[in-house]
């Protein structure tokens, strides 16, 4: 892989939770792995007063916590190169200041003009701080802006994390701020699910295999279920969850990606171009539910007290009476050549029984069942699950005859990632950023995709979905796999949740 261009990382929100956990310790695990190029560094702004100095104190701890391999000395050669410059971002103040000092580190270190802003602030500050970002100049669009190798074109990009809006009308107000400022091909939304080796793999798994594209269609698959759960309650985030809840927080952004990684189609390279346009298509061929029956179509839940934890609307900071779903199972259908009449089920949610992110897709019964005398009735399926948390593995469920006598089992086939590959995991933000400093949007979301993946969820966040978002219905015991509602959204069709044991 292409190391990184040489760039000034500009990281607005320097002082913030997401720095200090995951993109510093991401950037120096790259150093540490030779993919980040020398010739970078990195800005952090936010408002508090510190020195570079302070600054690098304060990351030296949290870069121990998180990255099992620290070292010392690749430390205090990686924290020379991280500087910090207070200053409000979101006003005009700060800016002249921070264009000196991105100029003067960008000549430093020999980073050819290239900067890489990384929007790590709250989402009401995208806007505005974008703004601030064009109005000072600070974006010329790949004219020369510091004139040091007149034989290359320097780039200013910018990584938005997400949430990316509120809803499909903020989204699409918000790409039209980024708009004004940096091209389409500047502009890196990050999803960092996409930067998990087992997300990634789906693609090699479908598309460099020959045995299993030709059944990946409604032909042979019964349907997919997609999980996202999680053992743990909303934690210190209440009022930020409770303003945005399960749907807009995982389906909204990571699980409408997964979506789209099973079910596009074959893109003609692995270029970003092709991924993503296969990726919008297909996200524009989900139905809209029926907005009159969208109890057919979902089933919200909040999970309730446990011993050790308060149910979710006895939480201080929990508005009194919210309807905010903390479990969301959706149903959702493709209208296209390749998987009409397939559901795919897609569910999320807090304080459930187990912690646990895959994909499983079920494939249909044999036509006949030749064993009736000893298996009576349907043949299962095929299964095949793809876990990508807590352990990244493919597992391929089949029927085999049991040793002895004839009669029918179902046996279980497993790619272990860490098995097969011995591999040391690494943050997925660090390989993320690096491509962005390639300039390789493959991994990051098209303005489209995120504006089709609004569309789809919008019935289940407005005023429409008053009828899913009431009293008793919204209930799950904590431990659970959610409200018995979701169960009945299979279950009409005959079909049942896949539950991990
Ligand atoms: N934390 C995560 O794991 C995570 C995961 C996915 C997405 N995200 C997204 O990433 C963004 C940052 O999240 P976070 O958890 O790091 O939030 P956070 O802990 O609240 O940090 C926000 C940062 O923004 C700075 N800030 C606030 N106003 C500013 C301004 N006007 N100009 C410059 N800096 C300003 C704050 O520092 P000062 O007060 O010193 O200015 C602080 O450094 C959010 O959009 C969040 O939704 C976070």
């Amino acid at each position: 892989m292409r190391n990184g261009d040489p760039c000034v990382l500009v990281i607005l929100g320097a002082s913030g939770d997401l720095t200090h956990r995951k993109l510093i310790p991401a950037m120096y695990e790259m150093h540490q792995a030779g993919t980040l190029s020398k010739f970078s560094c990195i800005l952090g702004v936010s408002r508090s007063k510190k020195t570079d100095e302070q600054w690098r104190t304060e990351l030296a701890v949290w870069v121990q916590k998180q990255v099992k391999r620290f070292d010392a000395s690749s430390w205090k050669e990686f924290s020379q190169r991280i500087y910090y410059e207070p200053g409000d971002a979101a006003i005009a103040e700060p800016y002249q200041r921070l264009g000196a000092r991105i100029t003067q580190l960008n000549s430093q270190h020999s980073c050819r003009g290239n900067v890489l802003f990384f929007m790590s602030v709250a989402p009401e500050l995208y806007e505005p701080i974008v703004d601030q970002i064009g109005s000072a100049g600070l974006v010329t669009e790949g004219h020369r802006w510091c004139s040091l190798n007149q034989s290359e074109r320097s780039w200013q990009r910018i990584i938005v994390e997400k949430p990316f809006g509120n809803n499909d009308a903020s989204a699409a107000s918000l790409n039209r701020s980024l708009g004004r400022v940096f091209d389409e091909e500047a502009i890196y939304r990050i999803d960092h699910y996409l930067g998990k080796e087992v997300v990634q793999s789906l693609l090699a798994f479908r598309f460099a295999n020959s045995i299993f594209e030709p059944l990946w269609n409604n032909q042979y698959i019964d349907h997919v279920q997609i999980t996202a759960a999680e053992v743990v309650g909303v934690g210190q985030r209440i009022a930020f969850y409770d303003a945005t809840g399960a749907i807009r927080d995982m389906i909204q952004s990571h699980l409408m990606q997964v979506l789209a990684f099973v079910a596009m189609e074959p893109p003609t390279s692995f270029g970003a171009d092709h991924i993503r346009s296969e990726k919008i298509k297909v996200i524009d061929a989900l139905q809209l539910p029926d907005p009159n029956r969208l109890g057919d179509f979902g089933a919200l839940g909040q999970y309730g007290a446990s011993s050790d934890e308060k149910a979710y609307t006895e939480l201080d900071g929990v508005k009194p009476g919210t309807t905010t779903e903390t479990f969301a199972a959706l149903r959702m259908e493709f209208v296209n050549w390749r998987w009409a009449g397939v559901p795919f089920f897609i569910r999320t949610g807090k304080r459930m029984a187990a912690k646990r992110t895959q994909i499983a897709i079920q494939f249909k019964p044999p036509a006949a069942n030749l064993f009736q005398s000893v298996m009576p009735g349907h043949l299962s399926g095929n299964r095949m699950v793809i876990e990508i948390a807590p352990n990244e593995q493919f597992s391929l469920r089949f029927a085999a005859k049991r040793p002895g006598h004839m009669s029918i089992s179902n046996v279980e086939m497993m790619m272990d990632y860490a098995k097969a590959f011995a591999s040391e995991a690494v943050e997925a933000y660090g390989p993320l950023m690096i491509d962005a400093m390639r300039g390789d949007q493959c991994l990051y979301k098209h303005r489209l995709e995120v504006e089709g993946a609004w569309r789809a969820i919008m019935p289940f966040l407005d005023e429409r979905s008053n009828g899913i978002r009431k009293g008793s219905q919204l209930n799950y015991a904590a431990g659970s796999w959610g409200p018995k509602a979701a169960d009945d959204l299979l279950a009409r069709e005959g079909r049942a949740w896949f539950n991990p044991m």
